[in-house]
């Protein structure tokens, strides 16, 4: 039976994953730094998706804590077999201008979403490598493809995490070992919404006003992508587009944003 790892499995991206996996039968490792919502996770894809409560494990870690997570994954690999599939969901984001954020903002951005998913891909990927399979989905994000302002932190993350998942992927097919790297749009999930209360408003002018996705319709594409070996995961032709092409119409993207943000600053 199948063993999914997910870190940020508690909420939105991750339980929606996680509820996918559960009616697929798989055994469900779930880790995020909070007890309460881990329970009510587990709880629910018991009652609701069919899960059973002996292939639930929870752990808590900071995935910003190299050893914390290192140690609760050898716990869910110890409870319930080596991981097939690990999902780095985890990720915070807290945007503002450049000179409005503090760096201990900025640094708890890059820690939890870059470097949260590099601890939990070191826990993984030795045994991954030696067994010869398995498969690690990192989620990035349509701000690991464009700048956008107020998301310096945010946007460096998640830039960051399509560097190390090309690299790492061209090292782990040769160990037999699959990598994809996923970039969802705004999804209704309860990072969005405290995101939308923070987001500048030169941002929202930017980003124009699409309906967010729902967390599982982001999952059922996650998944199918993994199921299909993909290694890029888009969502929607303009996310599409800008991952494929980004750097040949940047500076007409660049031009559009700073006319528009110019626009609503009344210049
Ligand atoms: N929602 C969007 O619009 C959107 C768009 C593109 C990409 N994403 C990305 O998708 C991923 C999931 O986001 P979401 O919207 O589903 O957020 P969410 O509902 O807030 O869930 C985030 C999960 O990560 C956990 N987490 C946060 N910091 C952690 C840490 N330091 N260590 C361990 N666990 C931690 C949270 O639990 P605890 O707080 O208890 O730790 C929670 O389980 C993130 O990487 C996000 O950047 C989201």
């Amino acid at each position: 039976m199948t063993h999914v790892i997910i870190t940020g499995g508690s909420s939105g991206i991750g339980l929606a994953l996680a509820s996918l996996y559960a009616v697929r039968g798989a055994r469900l490792s779930l880790i995020a730094r909070s007890r309460d919502p881990l329970e009510l996770a587990a709880r629910k894809l018991v009652a609701k998706y069919g899960a059973r409560a002996e292939d639930i494990h929870i752990e808590t870690a900071d995935v910003a804590r190299e050893e914390a997570i290192d140690s609760a994954i050898g716990r869910c690999v110890e409870a319930l077999g080596p991981c097939d599939v690990l999902v780095t969901s985890a990720g915070v984001v807290e945007p503002a201008p450049f000179e409005d954020m503090s760096s201990a903002a900025f640094r708890r951005q890059m820690e939890t979403n870059f470097s949260g998913t590099v601890h939990a891909v070191r826990a993984v990927y030795p045994d991954m490598a030696r067994r010869r399979t398995g498969h690690i989905v990192m989620i990035s994000s349509g701000s690991g493809l464009i700048g956008i302002y107020g998301y310096t932190s945010y946007c460096a993350s998640k830039f960051a995490l399509r560097g190390f998942a090309e690299a790492l992927r061209s090292e782990a097919r040769c160990h037999g070992v699959g990598v994809s790297v996923s970039f969802p749009p705004d999804t209704e999930t309860p990072q969005f919404e405290r995101e939308i209360a923070e987001r500048p408003r030169e941002a929202s002018v930017v980003m124009g006003a699409v309906r967010p996705w729902s967390a599982e319709a982001v999952a059922r594409k996650i998944v199918k992508g993994v199921e299909g070996k993909r290694f890029e995961i888009y969502f929607g032709l303009t996310l599409f587009l800008l991952g494929r092409f980004g750097p040949a119409v940047r500076p007409l993207v660049d031009w559009w944003f700073d006319r528009a943000i110019a626009r609503s600053r009344g210049r």
